[in-house]
C-alpha cells in the first residue's frame, strides 16, 4: 500500500471513530461543542480520505493517449496476474473502499440520531383545540362571561373554561345587533342574539388579533393589518391573510351564560400548512 493510500485508510478510521462517537455523545445526553468537533472531524476525515485517494489515482499533468488498438501488453497482463495472487492492487482497493464506506456509513448512522429529538407525533394536537361543547366562555381571569354583561359592539377576549391564558383556545367575542349578521349556510344558530364569537389567532402569521372598528364590524390584525369581516364569518376583507378566521359556535345557558357548543370547525392559526 502507498503512502498516500495509508493516509487515505487512515483518514477514513478517523472519520469512523468521530462518527460513532458523535453518535454515542449524543445518545448519552448530548453536548453541542463536542457534537460539532465530532461532526467536523468526521467529514473532514471523509473529505481529506477521498481527495487524497483521488490524487494517487489521477496522474498529473496533461497526457495525450494516442489511438491505438485497446490490447495489454504481456508483461502488463503478467503483472496484473501477480497483482491478484499476492492480493496486490485489489487487495488495497477493497481495503479502501471498506474504510470509506464504514466513515460513510458511521456518518449516515449518526445523521439518524437527530431524528429522536422530533419528539413524538402530533397526531390531531394541531388540528383541534380544548374547546367542546358544554365549555362555557372565560375571561382571562376565568371569569365565566354572561352575556348580558357583554356591551352592544364590545369585544371581549375569551377562553375555554378551565384554561384562561389558552394559547390555541383563546378567540374574542363580539356583540352586534343580530339583524346585521349574514350567517354562511348552516351557521345561523352559531350566534345567538348577536354574540360572535371567533379564533383570536390571525390566519396570516399567528399574531392575535384584538382590535374591533365596531363602526365596519371589522376586526383587525396589528402585525400587516388583514383585516376581517365580522358580520359575513370574519372573512378577510384586506391585508395578507387568506382564510376567514375561523368561528366558535356559542349558545346562551339556563343561567345567561355564553357556552361553547363544540370546537372550530377548523384548526386555527396560518392557513398555510393545513390548507392547500
Ligand atoms: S399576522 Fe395578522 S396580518 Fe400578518
Amino acid at each position: 500500500m502507498s503512502r498516500a493510500e495509508k493516509k487515505a485508510t487512515l483518514a477514513f478510521a478517523i472519520a469512523t471513530v468521530a462518527a460513532l462517537g458523535l453518535a454515542v455523545v449524543y445518545w448519552t445526553g448530548g453536548q453541542p461543542q463536542i457534537e460539532g468537533a465530532l461532526l467536523g472531524v468526521g467529514f473532514a476525515g471523509i473529505g481529506y480520505g477521498m481527495v487524497t485517494w483521488a490524487n494517487h489515482i489521477l496522474a498529473d499533468g496533461h497526457h495525450v493517449q494516442e489511438r491505438e488498438p485497446l490490447s495489454s501488453l504481456a508483461s502488463d497482463r503478467a503483472a496484473f496476474e501477480t497483482d491478484v495472487e499476492r492480493g496486490g492492487e485489489i487487495g488495497r482497493r477493497t481495503v479502501l473502499l471498506k474504510a470509506m464506506g464504514a466513515a460513510v456509513g458511521a456518518m449516515g448512522v449518526a445523521a439518524l440520531f437527530p431524528i429522536r429529538s422530533l419528539g413524538p407525533r402530533p397526531g390531531r394536537s394541531l388540528s383541534t383545540t380544548p374547546w367542546h361543547d358544554g365549555l362555557r366562555l372565560v375571561t382571562e381571569t376565568g371569569q365565566p362571561v354572561r352575556a348580558a354583561d357583554v356591551p352592544l359592539d364590545g369585544l371581549v377576549t375569551v377562553f375555554p373554561e378551565g384554561l384562561p391564558g389558552s394559547a390555541d383556545g383563546q378567540a374574542v367575542l363580539v356583540r352586534v345587533r343580530p339583524e346585521l349578521i349574514r350567517a354562511a349556510p348552516g351557521r345561523a344558530d352559531w350566534s345567538p342574539d348577536g354574540y360572535l364569537v371567533y379564533s383570536k389567532i390571525c390566519t396570516h402569521a399567528g399574531c392575535p388579533v384584538g382590535l374591533y372598528e365596531a363602526q365596519d364590524h371589522q376586526l383587525l390584525c396589528p402585525c400587516h393589518q388583514s383585516t376581517f369581516d365580522v358580520l359575513r364569518g370574519a372573512r378577510p376583507v384586506f391585508g395578507p391573510a387568506a382564510a376567514a378566521l375561523p368561528q366558535l359556535p356559542v349558545r346562551i345557558d339556563a343561567d345567561g351564560f355564553l357556552v361553547a357548543r363544540g370546537d372550530f370547525p377548523v384548526p386555527v392559526g396560518p392557513s398555510y400548512w393545513h390548507r392547500s
